[in-house]
């Protein structure tokens, strides 16, 4: 199976998935990473991997996700042979028509126990919302801000003196290990 990944950020979630490639616990090959933020980490993470990385360029959109960008993001994933495209903190709505090109083959890690607290910074939500518990969630993406079906979540306590970063150290923990699993059950269950 090959992976076409995009993020905004860090790309600790894709260190995740290339981990777990790499112990021979996840059967699968990232084979593209794009990234909409010139100079993000996951695509300097990338190149130290050797994987082909690019920047989609969103210029002029802070962030939307224009249609002629959803298209060369498609046309790119397709060319790299990528049967499943796994968002990792990519922070911009995936519409079509990139989301005709792959359906139900695109998944999203979000950093809480959804239908809770969708959208950004999900810790800081539930830090300031008073929640006792949060977590992450791997889910398949439509064209809702995260409102795709569920496929696994984890939960992890919110404790009484947590920052939202401090939650969301907790819940990455947590994020790093679902993605790889979640990937396996569906591989597992020929979803994918
Ligand atoms: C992760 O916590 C991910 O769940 C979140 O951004 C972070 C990216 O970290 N995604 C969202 O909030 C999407 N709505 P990473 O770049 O280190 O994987």
């Amino acid at each position: 199976m090959r992976i076409g990944i995009l993020g905004s950020g860090s790309g600790s979630n894709m260190q995740a998935i290339l981990d777990a490639i790499g112990a021979g616990t996840l059967d699968a090959e990232i084979a593209l990473v794009l990234s909409d933020v010139p100079g993000a980490y996951i695509l300097q993470r990338a190149e130290n991997h050797g994987i082909p990385a690019r920047l989609i360029d969103c210029r002029g959109f802070k962030t939307r996700f224009p249609e002629e960008a959803q298209q060369e993001t498609a046309d790119a994933l397709k060319a790299a042979g990528c049967d499943l495209v796994c968002l990792a903190g990519f922070m911009r709505l995936v519409k079509q028509p990139l989301l005709d090109a792959f359906p139900d083959r695109i998944l999203n890690i979000h950093p809480a126990l959804l239908p809770a607290f969708p959208g950004v910074a999900a810790w800081k939500q539930a830090v300031e919302a008073g929640a006792t518990e949060s977590g992450c969630t791997v889910h398949y993406v439509d064209a809702g801000m995260d409102t795709g079906p569920v496929i696994l979540q984890a939960k992890v306590p919110v404790l009484p003196d947590d920052t939202p970063e401090s939650l969301h150290a907790r819940i990455q923990v947590e994020e790093h290990r679902l993605y790889p699993e979640a990937i396996r059950l569906l591989q597992s269950e020929r979803r994918l």
